[in-house]
């Protein structure tokens, strides 16, 4: 039975929910019973300045659908003071959805030292913080749902966005470490990679894919992600405009050198170490030492 789910109970903390994507999956929380904290440092889409003002609207607009929220204006990079407010307001915290984050676009040639700095800190290190601040407490208790926002640019990679790949892909290796650790605690670490309008993409996507694009439908993955009931972990999810898809690692089944080998042979059999065919799908980290050890 599936229908009218909910987080009665439940205190879910939303990043950089005063806009785009966060306000929603926020509004969607709020909706179905969760105390939220609705975490936004309100600057703008580079990271430029601050304000209470977007945090404050969306915990408006949940109290006004009969929500209880609280607003937090701290950045994710102080991820400990954000946590303390879940837990003097709502007593704990069950659920963290790491999704604030900015842009810093420039072609890596040009790139400065302060436009990839920035982007680590917010996007990785923010996410780290946050997350490594709530993980105690979800450990104790026996429960926990993370879900992590990683981005296309990062698993396909994109030009003008070396700074915001690397991170975005660095959440990903955090969200598999910590599904991993996060295992016998009955804790689900997920990541997803959305693709919705917002500030973020205004200028990048033509208006009629915006208008199909609406982030609210991001919302209900991130939720399911969310709820007691999902099993899932260690998921990585592309999710925008109703489509929502599983990714997973391939591996070739490679070629196997027996003996001493040199750099001509690594060129003579090159086609079969690239050959798809019958690729193997590795899950854990153990699949990579077996594929090495196998014989023959
Ligand atoms: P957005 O710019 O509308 O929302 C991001 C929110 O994060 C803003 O409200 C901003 O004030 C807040 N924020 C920024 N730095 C913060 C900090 N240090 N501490 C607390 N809050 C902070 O952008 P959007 O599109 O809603 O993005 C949400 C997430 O989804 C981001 O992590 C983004 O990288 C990711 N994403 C979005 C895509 C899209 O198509 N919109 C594509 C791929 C990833």
């Amino acid at each position: 039975m599936t229908d009218g789910l909910r987080y009665d109970g439940r205190v879910v903390i939303v990043t950089g929910a005063g806009g785009g994507l966060g306000r929603q999956h926020a509004l969607m929380f709020g909706a179905r019973g969760a105390r939220v904290v609705v975490n936004d440092l309100g600057g703008g889409r580079t990271g430029d300045g601050s304000s209470s003002a977007a945090a404050d609207r969306v915990v408006e607009e949940i109290r006004s659908i009969g929500g209880e929220a609280v607003a937090n204006y701290d950045s994710v990079t102080d991820g400990a003071r954000i946590v303390e407010t879940a837990l003097e307001v709502f007593g704990t915290v069950d659920v963290v959805v790491n999704n604030a984050g900015i842009l810093r676009d420039v072609s890596f040639h040009k790139m400065t030292d302060q436009d990839w700095t920035l982007l680590q800190n917010i996007h990785l290190n923010g996410t780290c913080a946050v997350t490594q601040a709530a993980w105690p407490v979800l450990r104790d208790k026996g429960y926990g749902r993370v879900i992590m926002t990683t981005s296309a640019a990062g698993i396909y990679g994109n030009f003008g966005q070396a700074n915001y790949a690397a991170a975005k892909l660095g959440i990903l290796g955090l969200a598999n470490a910590l599904a991993e650790e996060g295992r016998t605690k009955n804790i689900h670490v997920n990541t997803i990679a959305p693709i919705a309008a917002s500030r973020m993409t205004e200028t990048v996507f033509p208006k009629e894919l915006l208008d199909r694009l609406r982030p609210e439908a991001v919302s209900p993955l991130v939720g399911w992600l969310a709820h007691e009931l999902c099993t899932e972990t260690k998921g990585l999810f592309e999710v925008g405009a109703g489509y929502m898809a599983k990714l997973r690692w391939e591996r070739t089944n490679g070629y196997r050198f027996g003996g001493d080998f040199t750099l001509d042979d690594v060129a003579r059999h090159w086609d079969a170490v690239v050959d798809f065919t019958g690729a193997e799908h590795p899950v854990v980290m153990h699949d990579s030492l077996a594929a090495v050890q196998r014989e023959g």
